[in-house]
């Protein structure tokens, strides 16, 4: 396994609409593996492949430890979601704080609706069905943006983008600082 590189968030792949996957294949498998390692080590609780430079329908999620205080009957554990499609249900609208690995550094307020249905293939290429609400819900709602080319920021107000156009441009140059590897690099200062 590998922990790839995570582009940033003026990079063009984020803004595509990704491309559904045909078929199972042990390169895909090792795709799979390697962007639950970079999830992993970049501490995030969701990865979208357009993220790693892959504009493919593929998101990975790991809400546990957000959802166990919630629901101790459910596991949202690892969850690899193929080819996922999500409808927006009825239901009341909620804030909650997002961030994204691709945006390191930038934590906003997004309102959403808590209840989704998600139709989806597992990394077996097993179809589900099934309602989401709460944390879990929230992290996939925003993993699901991240292949119709929607990011988080687009949800705020012209007032709140202009308070963080700085941080926007440190993440564009690649002078943001992150615990984990970025696209554009970081100039190396010293050695
Ligand atoms: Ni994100």
């Amino acid at each position: 396994m590998s922990i790839l590189p995570i582009v940033t968030y003026n990079d063009s792949v984020l803004r595509e609409k990704a491309k559904d996957i045909p078929e199972n294949s042990d390169q895909l498998q090792k795709l799979i593996d390697d962007m639950f390692e970079t999830m992993y080590n970049g501490q995030g609780v969701g990865l979208a492949a357009p993220q790693i430079g892959e504009s493919l329908r593929l998101f990975v999620i790991d809400a546990d430890a957000f959802t166990s205080e919630e629901d101790d009957e459910k596991d949202y554990g690892p969850i690899t979601f193929i080819n996922p499609v999500v409808k927006l249900l009825e239901s009341e609208k909620i804030a909650m704080d997002e961030g994204c690995l691709s945006i390191p550094g930038v934590r906003e307020s997004v309102t959403r609706p808590d209840k989704i249905e998600v139709t989806w293939l597992d990394r077996e290429f097993k179809e589900h069905k099934e309602v989401f609400s709460g944390w879990v819900s929230r992290v996939i709602q925003h993993e699901y943006d991240h292949i119709e080319g929607v990011l988080f920021i687009d949800y705020l107000g012209s007032f709140r983008k202009r308070l963080l156009r700085s941080k926007l441009n440190l993440v564009e140059t690649g002078a943001m600082e992150a615990d984990y590897p970025l696209l554009p690099k970081k100039e190396a200062a010293a050695k």
